[in-house]
Formats: C-alpha cells, sequence, structure tokens
C-alpha cells in the first residue's frame, strides 16, 4: 500500500482477556473501572489537545514533516548509491527507534544480503560503548566507503561522543581529515549543544532532532527517518500510518481511543490488580524491536518518584520485551505459573509476508503438521498461549496488524507515544524528563574527570561502607 492511500489505521485490539469476565475480579479489569475513568480520561484529552495548542506536545506534529521526509529520501538516494556501510552512533531514544523500524521493515539478514540485493549500505550501531563491539564494528566496514551519522539530542551523551571520537579517528586515519567531514552527519539540536558546535566548526552536514520533544519521542524525525531511508523504508508510508492513527485518536472515548484504552487497560492493571509488569510479546521476529523501542518509552516516561504536584509516588510498571513463540519455551511456564503480577499485550500479524509450507513429514507422528504453512503454526501458538494465560487467570490482550509494513509500524510508534503520555496522566505524572537518567549521566561526567563535576567525584570515590565484609572475592 503506498503511503498516499494510507489513510485509515488498521490495528485491532482485543482486550477480552483482560477483563474480569475472562479472568476474574481478582486479576481482570472491570467495566465498571474502564468506564469510571471516561470523565478523567476526557479531561486529559482535552489537556493534552490544549498543551498541543500551546506547542507542548510536539511529538504529535512530527507526522506532518513531508518536506523534511522529502529531503531524506533525496540525501538517502544518493549516499545509498555511494556508501556500502553506514554507522549510527546514538543511545536510547537516539538510536532504538531506528533499529525497530529497520528490523520490521527490511530483510532480518540485510547485512548478508549481496550489494545487488541488499540497495543501500549495511547497517550498523554503536550504542553501548563496548570496546569489544566498537573494535569488531571498525574491523568490518570500509572505511572509505562509510557514511557515519552521529545522533544526540542534547550533543553531549558520553557513551555517544566516546564511540564517536573513535570512530572519527579512524575515518580520519583513513580517509584524511577533509573527506571524513564530508562522509559525517550529525542529526542534532539545531542550535545548542557540544555536537551541534561541533558539527559547525567542522563543516559536517546536520539535520534536526526538533526542539520541545525528548529523545524517545524522535523516531518518526530526522533520528529515525534517515536511518530508515538508508535501509530503503518507505518513510513517507511511516509518516502516513502514524496520521492514520493519530486521525482515530483523536476521540477521548476510553473504549474508542485505541491509546487512551491500552494506557487505561495497563494502569487500571497495575494500581487496582497488582499488575506491575507489562509484557510486550509480539509473535513476529521483526516486531521485536517495537517492543524494545516500546520498553524505553514505557519505562523513562512513567518511572517517576514524584508526581506532578510533587508527592511522593514511585509510579511506573515495568515493561518486558518477549518474542513468540521463542518465549513459550522460557518465559510463559514463570507467565502462567509464577506471580500473577503481569499484563500480556500479544502482538498478532494476521497475514506475515511470506508463506512457506511445511512439507509432508516422513513420520505419521508428525502429521498434524501436513498441510500446515510456519505462519498458520506460529498464529495458533499466539492463540493457545492467549487461552493457556487466559485458563490460568493471567489478563492478556491481543493487538492485531494485517501484515507488517511501513504503515503499521508508523501507527505502533503514534499510538504507544499516545498511550504513554496518557499513561502519564493516569499515573498522575509528568511523562517527559528523565531526571533519575540525568543523575547516572552526571556520576558518569563526574568519574571521567569532566570540569565542573569535581564534588561530586570526590563523593563517588570515597569508597561506601565497609568492603571487606561485604565484598566477595577470589581469595
Ligand atoms: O528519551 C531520552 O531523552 C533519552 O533516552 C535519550 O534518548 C538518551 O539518553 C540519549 O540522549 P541524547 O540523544 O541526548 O544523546
Amino acid at each position: 500500500m503506498s503511503s498516499n492511500e494510507y489513510t485509515t489505521s488498521r490495528l485491532t485490539i482485543d482486550y477480552r482477556n483482560a477483563m474480569a469476565s475472562a479472568v476474574g475480579d481478582e486479576h481482570g479489569v472491570s467495566d465498571a473501572e474502564l468506564d469510571e475513568l471516561q470523565g478523567y480520561i476526557t479531561e486529559q484529552h482535552n489537556r493534552i489537545a490544549d498543551e498541543h495548542s500551546k506547542s507542548i506536545q510536539r511529538w504529535q506534529d512530527l507526522p506532518d514533516n513531508t518536506a523534511l521526509a522529502d529531503e531524506i529520501v533525496e540525501f538517502a538516494n544518493e549516499a545509498r548509491q555511494k556508501y556500502t556501510d553506514y554507522i549510527l552512533i546514538g543511545i536510547g531514544g537516539s538510536s532504538l527507534g531506528a533499529i525497530a523500524t529497520i528490523q520490521a521493515l527490511c530483510h532480518p539478514y540485510r547485512n548478508l544480503l549481496p550489494d545487488d540485493k541488499r540497495g543501500g549500505p549495511r547497517f550498523f550501531v554503536l550504542d553501548n560503548p563496548d570496546p569489544e563491539k566498537v573494535k569488531a564494528t571498525l574491523d568490518l566496514v570500509d572505511l572509505t566507503k562509510t557514511l557515519v551519522n552521529v545522533v544526540s539530542k542534547s550533543g553531549q551523551t558520553a557513551e555517544t561522543a566516546a564511540n564517536f571520537l573513535v570512530v572519527r579517528d579512524a575515518l580520519v586515519k583513513a580517509v584524511g581529515e577533509e573527506q571524513a567531514a564530508k562522509q559525517i552527519i550529525a542529526t542534532t539540536d539545531p542550535e545548542s549543544g557540544i555536537l551541534r558546535q561541533m558539527s559547525d566548526a567542522q563543516g559536517y552536514r546536520t539535520f534536526p532532532v526538533p526542539p520541545g520533544v525528548d529523545g524517545r519521542q524522535t523516531v518518526l524525525s530526522a533520528v529515525g527517518l534517515i536511518p530508515a531511508a538508508l535501509a530503503g523504508v518507505d518513510i513517507h508510508g511511516l509518516l502516513a500510518g502514524a496520521r492514520a492513527m493519530r486521525e482515530r485518536s483523536l476521540v477521548d472515548s476510553v473504549r474508542e481511543n485505541p491509546a487512551y484504552l491500552l494506557a487505561a487497560l495497563s494502569v487500571l492493571a497495575d494500581t487496582k490488580h497488582e499488575k506491575s509488569m507489562l509484557v510486550t510479546m509480539p509473535y513476529a521476529d521483526g516486531l521485536f524491536g517495537v517492543s524494545d523501542w516500546f520498553r524505553q518509552l514505557w519505562a523513562e516516561s512513567l518511572g517517576k518518584k514524584l508526581s506532578t504536584d510533587n508527592t511522593v509516588v514511585y509510579a511506573g510498571q515495568t515493561p518486558i520485551k518477549a518474542l513468540g513463540a521463542i518465549d513459550q519455551h522460557s518465559q510463559v511456564q514463570l507467565y502462567t505459573e509464577g506471580p500473577n503480577d503481569k499484563l500480556i499485550q500479544l502482538i498478532a500479524v494476521d497475514a506475515y509476508r511470506y508463506e512457506v509450507a511445511i512439507p509432508e513429514p516422513p513420520h505419521e507422528d508428525l502429521d498434524y503438521l501436513k498441510g500446515a504453512e510456519l505462519g498458520q503454526l506460529l498464529s495458533r501458538e499466539r492463540l493457545a498461549t492467549a487461552w493457556a494465560l487466559t485458563q490460568a487467570q493471567r489478563p492478556n490482550l491481543t493487538i492485531h496488524v494485517p501484515t507488517i509494513d511501513a504503515g503499521i509500524i508508523g501507527e505502533f510508534f503514534y499510538m504507544m507515544q499516545l498511550q504513554t503520555v496518557m499513561a502519564g496522566a493516569l499515573y498522575h505524572v509528568n511523562p517527559f524528563g528523565q531526571p533519575g537518567v540525568e543523575a547516572g549521566k552526571n556520576a558518569t561526567y563526574a568519574l571521567m574527570g569532566r570540569a565542573g563535576y569535581e564534588e561530586l567525584r570526590e563523593e563517588l570515590l570515597a569508597e561506601p561502607g565497609d568492603a571487606d565484609s561485604y565484598i566477595n572475592r577470589p581469595s
């Protein structure tokens, strides 16, 4: 389906098994609980719309930026001819969206395809400053034909800065300073930050991270669109899918608005039924990255100590990523018989992009697979898991998508962001900002000797507690 045709949302949520009628009053959300939230949700819906009109919820506008998408497609078309390798350097919100998109929409072994079949450069991500992975990446790429994209909203994240300095140095050694500057692009704040200053000084081409949007909300900006376009993804389709979901989510009704429904079910499950964990379990390898992207969004947005009126609440629901059917052989035993503390959202793909028929078995005990197809088996395993969970009174719901394409991924991105914003309202916390992460970032700067962090460094280096009694060392 082309991006122009993509005007209607196609995602369906079946939440029967999350309700008390399926899993009992203790574990399931009741109709009354859901309906009682309607007044508050309407109020919050109006507040969010009002904030949007005052340019606060600016992430909602990203799907409209088709002019930026045109610019990125033009850049990517040229770069796809020129480069054999592409290294994205960024972490958290600066890489997870790109990974999710490419995993969902490209060949699962894209990097291993021959050049003529792959189309565009191989894709490498340097998020962790893990020396072993960074070295391995530099061993593998042809630096003379590598495009480096450093992505940082703040422009100063230590992991990204360090990885970038290493890669830049290798690039300069391979191609010289002048050529290196042509092979580096930066995605960062249009005005401020160290990366902005460095880019301007070194002459790197830059793309903007939109101001007023947290890193984890940037997947539909240049942050996520550049890597996707370089990998050949239909980025206009992504935006169109997001717009279709935005259109569908204009209603304030908790039962009709998919994002509000998911937010309400999750928060009610947590606050009224002790489901402090939210498992996202797609039955498609291609969607595992979406559950990883969502995991960051849910955790960093909702895991907050203080409410909006500054009382201590310790809000949040621990997001867990799982993959069907693999985790049926790893996690589902725990989900079914362990503590009943999870809401499980399964993701179903109604038609996989390929059909693989199962051949005639040479053993009669495998006859039940005769004439079947792998996607059919995977779908039935999902149904079987949902049934087993429900039998064990474990609340679960299923998000159905007709197939995996750019529009559907855009729908997921938009819906899950709005779901998170509404969940923030239901928890009475501000879903924006990440003060808990900033503390760790500052401690890293202090330990690495950054100027201005001397006092914190001293505090950190004073070894706490009784090291002799409480450290277990080999004798
Ligand atoms: O959501 C966020 O803002 C964070 O997770 C950031 O994406 C992450 O910390 C990386 O920050 P930056 O893009 O500033 O390097």
